[in-house]
């Protein structure tokens, strides 16, 4: 029997205070346990608004309708607070600078979501955050722990802002963009570890891209936005290889004026 999903959105609107239209216009869609979402879409279609919503991160100016169940169909729903961000939920941004803070240490950062979360004490939650800058393939991660960020790659930075994000152990973890501020190979090891974390660990992976060649290597289920509108929901492969809407076509064929075999070669 298949699990019920770990969240229902049904007729999710999201508009901005001033803002002639919603960012998210009556959006349903479920997001399912232990796989990997790609929410795709261009600049400005809502992808952030559906991320941040989800992550309970949405702005004051932000009106909201609609109902966001998480365990839906559960037989038992004990935790009414979940999910809570930084706890249930980690949240990795575009960019990796701007999400660390450069007057702690890494060790402190890292650290600090298990010291809140999961009751660890600093010296437990130091020797965590090592574990973790292991985890997240970092050399020297004990000197690291005494590091500060700029003192780091750009892909390095995001390898640490990836640790923060999961240090207490979240079932959820959205990406914002994670990959789009590097370089193509630094994008692809970063890409091969959220795939490494989601299959090792049974995280749920909520990743947005404008990069459909990325969506179609990482995701398992695609959601396609366009003015904040649901335009295409499904299997990856499904929506890649047999696209509905004229406006998925139109992303996939740009892709393909664009470049490489790739794409072609991932979609069975
Ligand atoms: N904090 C905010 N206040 C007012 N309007 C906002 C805010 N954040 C986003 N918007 C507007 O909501 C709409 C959707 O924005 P959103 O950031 O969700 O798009 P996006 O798909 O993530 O775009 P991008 O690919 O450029 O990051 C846009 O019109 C944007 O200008
Ligand atoms: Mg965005």
């Amino acid at each position: 029997m298949s699990q019920p999903p770990l969240c229902r959105i049904e007729n999710l609107s999201v508009t901005y205070a001033g803002a002639a239209h919603p960012a998210l216009d009556t959006i349903s869609l479920s997001l399912a346990r232990h796989r990997s979402l790609a929410i795709i879409g261009e600049s400005g279609s809502g992808k952030s608004t559906l991320a941040r919503r989800l992550a309970g991160l949405l702005p004051a100016n932000a009106a909201t309708s609609g109902t966001v169940v998480w365990n839906a169909g559960a037989e038992v729903q004990t935790d009414t607070t979940f999910p809570r961000s930084g706890r249930d939920i980690g949240y990795v941004f575009q960019d990796p600078g701007a999400s660390l803070n450069p007057v702690l240490t890494l060790g402190e950062q890292v650290a600090e979501g298990a010291v809140r979360h999961l009751g660890l004490s600093w010296k437990e939650a130091l020797s965590h955050a090592r574990d973790l800058l292991e985890q997240v393939q970092l050399p020297h991660p004990s000197a690291l722990l005494k590091a500060y960020s700029h003192q780091l790659s750009g892909g390095q930075r995001q390898r640490v802002a990836i640790a923060c994000a999961i240090s207490a152990r979240p079932n959820i973890l959205i990406a914002d963009e994670a990959t789009s501020a590097l370089d193509t190979i630094t994008q692809a090891a970063i890409t091969s570890l959220l795939d490494g974390l989601v299959r090792e660990s049974g995280m749920t992976l909520v990743f947005i891209t404008h990069d459909i060649a990325l969506a179609s290597s990482l995701a398992d289920d695609i959601v396609v936005l366009k003015s904040g509108q649901l335009v295409e929901a499904g299997k990856a492969t499904n929506v890649l290889s047999n696209p509905a809407h004229a406006y998925t076509k139109s992303l996939i064929a740009a892709h393909l004026d664009l470049s490489t075999p790739r794409l072609i070669e991932s979609v069975p």
